[in-house]
């Protein structure tokens, strides 16, 4: 794969190492929102049938980037919160059971979370990393395996670590909640889309993606998968549109007791949102023609050799084996004055992100090995 920066309208002035942020848009999907926008100029233009074939695309497209063959499984969220809340709801945990989390995760996948155990009894066990940095990928995912008992009723991670990248090994971590009979629930919003992941491989009982980094997509709908372990259970809302026959727009007040087949009840009411479906549906199709694949190996080709420079001159850097080429953290020794490098790269216009005293570079695409390149040449001086 070769650099697709023409296909975005990045200011040619910045250097943006921040997808980890927030994705910058695709002309395809920009038009896509546009084109959304002027339908509804003329309101009969979006028919009935509109409502839920948009949306069955989005599906079908995001079950083929997980690799899952059951699209119904897969339903439009507007944030994780809201995804991981239909979990919450659901998840079997009572007086004395245990639900394990990695340390210092995203708020919206702790949050419900430290309610739920609250609420039932519950401990809310939290693996976190070592100081030592030597080992830290290795001896962190350790912990995590080792925090998971008989009383566990759920963990719940990223494939990556939001702040710094460090990689969790998703398939030892099912096989251990198998194991205990525990549900995986993953926050894949800082992975999917950059970083290869397979349903029929990890077999999650939920995955929930923020749709506005690494799919590429708008703010504010994002995509979730639902397991068999949620089959027949309880949404957070009752929107008329998940229910059996809801296509039947005359015969809405014959109400239905049944929902919609597969996982469609965890949907979001008004999912068959006219502007941001079309929007994320062209995102999804440009990140399956590239190959999600391939998306990782380039980001893996473009940062390897300022990885080792930096590494040599003393940065640390989580070892390979632990880390995701798409996103990771850069931390600094003794030696380095912190302020004195935000304000070189903040000159520089080279956009990343600043989590204590690492920096979090994340690069995609549209960026280049020479880019890269010139990061680091300004960290070593
Ligand atoms: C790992 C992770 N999960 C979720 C989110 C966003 O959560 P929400 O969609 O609930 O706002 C972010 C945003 O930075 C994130 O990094």
């Amino acid at each position: 794969m070769y650099c697709q920066k023409t296909a975005f309208q990045l200011d040619p002035t910045v250097t943006y190492l921040n997808c980890a942020y927030m994705s910058p848009l695709l002309k395809t999907v920009q038009e896509a929102g546009i084109a959304g926008i002027r339908r509804k100029r003329n309101p009969w233009q979006i028919s009935p049938e509109q409502f839920f074939g948009e949306t069955d695309e989005l599906r079908k497209d995001f079950a083929k980037l997980i690799n899952s063959k059951q699209p119904e499984r897969v339903v439009v969220v507007p944030s994780v919160s809201y995804g991981m809340a239909n979990v919450a709801r659901n998840l079997p945990v009572s007086k004395g059971d245990q639900i394990v989390v990695a340390g210092e995760q995203f708020p919206s996948n702790v949050y419900p979370w430290m309610t739920l155990a609250k609420e039932r009894g519950a401990e809310l066990i939290t693996a976190e990393p070592p100081d030592d940095v030597s080992q830290r990928g290795k001896i962190w995912n350790e912990r995590i395996l080792e925090a998971i008992s008989t009383k566990t009723k759920m963990v719940a991670v990223g494939n990556v670590h939001w702040a710094d990248g460090t990689l969790f090994n998703l398939e030892a971590i099912r096989e251990r909640t198998r194991d205990v009979g525990a549900w995986l629930v993953v926050d894949g919003t800082q992975s999917v889309g950059a970083l290869p992941f397979d349903v029929q491989e990890i077999e999650p009982d939920a995955l929930v993606c923020a749709g506005y980094k690494w799919l590429l997509g708008p703010y504010s709908i994002g995509m979730a998968y639902y397991g068999p372990a949620l089959d027949g259970g309880r949404p957070v809302e009752e929107n008329w549109i998940n229910r059996d026959k809801s296509e039947d727009f005359a015969g809405l007040v014959n109400y239905s007791e049944d929902y919609q087949p597969g996982a469609l009840r965890y949907e979001v009411g008004e999912h068959s949102n006219f502007i941001l479906v079309p929007m994320m549906l062209a995102a999804l199709r440009q990140l399956t023609s590239w190959g999600v694949g391939n998306i990782q190996d380039y980001c893996r080709s473009i940062v390897t050799d300022s990885v080792n420079r930096l590494v040599a001159a003393g940065y640390q850097i989580e070892k390979d084996e632990y880390r995701a080429a798409h996103l990771f953290g850069i931390r600094m020794g003794k030696q380095h004055d912190s302020d004195q490098i935000k304000k070189v790269l903040d000159d520089e216009k080279i956009l990343v992100s600043w989590r204590g005293d690492s920096i979090r570079i994340s690069p995609h695409v549209y960026n280049t090995k020479e880019e890269l390149a010139r990061l680091s040449e300004l960290l070593l001086r």
